[in-house]
């Protein structure tokens, strides 16, 4: 296994239980913690850092005070953003996080041109249609984090309702990574088995509906965002990257006339590999989930307008 850098950008609840994901699995070789507040990044590298004592795989966990020592990385996570308060409205979140990522994704460009990108922040399919104007890399290394944590939490609901273990539950979700996300039943499987062997249509829809309320479930027992299934989705997209693996994963990526959209971002099954998304799954889908897709893509254009009209890209 080829084990590279990996830089993550927020050393948050998600940015750090990313860096511990990856060390405790020895997916990367070296791990470089940023976040703004530097004595974030310092005191989680050490911890984790620490932590790595009893890991097969030996990992380096290092922190950059400043972006210039963010250098070299083979692939850089990008969590940073800050969560919506009282009284923000959605496009008020929208340009605060925008110029946060605008700003992180000049010094990728600058510190490690070669990396390829997964972002994390939200709202996640505009932060990575952003980040890939801005970088001017090439759709294949600007990749969005959404359906491996939609599908991770659809195989949950699975596995509760059919009794299966959840690895062997392969599930499917498509479209926006927000209100208009569309858990894919017949992508998904398990172990290669159609869902609706195991379960009845009611609990189907549960599923469905389950998936689609994952992360807010979640922040009203929490009162902030998940973080620990997140970072494994993370890093199972890390390792796909560095080991060459092809896995198939949904992933938000900018489309061109794939699945008739373009100039557009939107969650869809890519093959994973060391070139970041090697290749973009077309799937014959029925009319009901293509107009589901329709609205996920209005959605995602709405953001993307807003950001065009406040000038955030010139
Ligand atoms: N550069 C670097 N780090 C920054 C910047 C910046 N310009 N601005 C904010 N940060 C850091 C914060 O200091 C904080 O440590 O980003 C981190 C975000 O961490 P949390 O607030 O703990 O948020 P988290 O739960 O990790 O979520 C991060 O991932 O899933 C998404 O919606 C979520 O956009 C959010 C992101």
């Amino acid at each position: 296994m080829n084990r590279g850098k990996v830089g993550i950008i927020g050393a948050g609840f998600v940015g750090a239980s990313t860096a511990y994901t990856l060390a405790m699995l020895g997916i990367a070789r070296e791990i470089v913690l940023y976040d703004i507040i530097a004595d974030v990044a310092i005191g989680k590298a050490i911890d984790i850092g620490q932590a790595t004592n009893f890991s097969s795989k030996s990992t380096v966990v290092n922190y950059a005070i400043e972006p210039k020592n963010m250098v070299g990385c083979d692939i850089v996570v990008v969590t940073a953003g800050v969560p919506r308060k009282d009284g923000m409205s959605r496009s008020d979140l929208l340009m605060i996080n925008a110029k946060i990522v605008k700003e992180i994704t000049n010094n990728i460009n600058r510190y490690s041109p070669e990396a390829i990108i997964i972002c994390v922040s939200n709202p996640l399919d505009v932060m990575t249609y952003l980040m890939h104007h801005i970088s001017g890399l090439g759709r294949d290394r600007v990749i969005g984090m959404a359906g491996a944590l939609d599908g991770a939490r659809m195989a949950h609901y699975i596995a509760q309702k059919s009794s299966v273990n959840s690895s062997k539950v392969d599930a499917m979700v498509l479209g926006e990574h927000g209100d208009n996300m569309t858990p894919y039943i017949k992508g998904s499987s398990i172990s290669g088995i159609p869902i609706s062997q195991f379960i009845g249509a009611s609990d189907i829809e549960d599923i469905i509906e389950d998936t689609q309320k994952g992360g807010a479930t979640i922040v009203q027992h929490l009162g902030t965002s998940a973080y620990y299934a997140p970072a494994r989705a993370i890093s199972a997209m890390v390792e796909a990257i560095l080991d060459d693996s092809k896995m198939i994963i949904s992933s938000s990526v900018v489309l061109d006339g794939e699945y008739g959209y373009k100039d557009t971002t939107l969650g869809v099954p890519v093959i994973l590999g060391k070139n970041g998304v090697e290749e973009i799954i077309e799937l014959d889908l029925d009319s009901d989930t293509k107009a589901k897709l329709d609205k996920s893509v209005s959605s995602i254009q709405e953001n993307i307008e807003i950001l065009k009209s406040n000038g955030i890209f010139g």
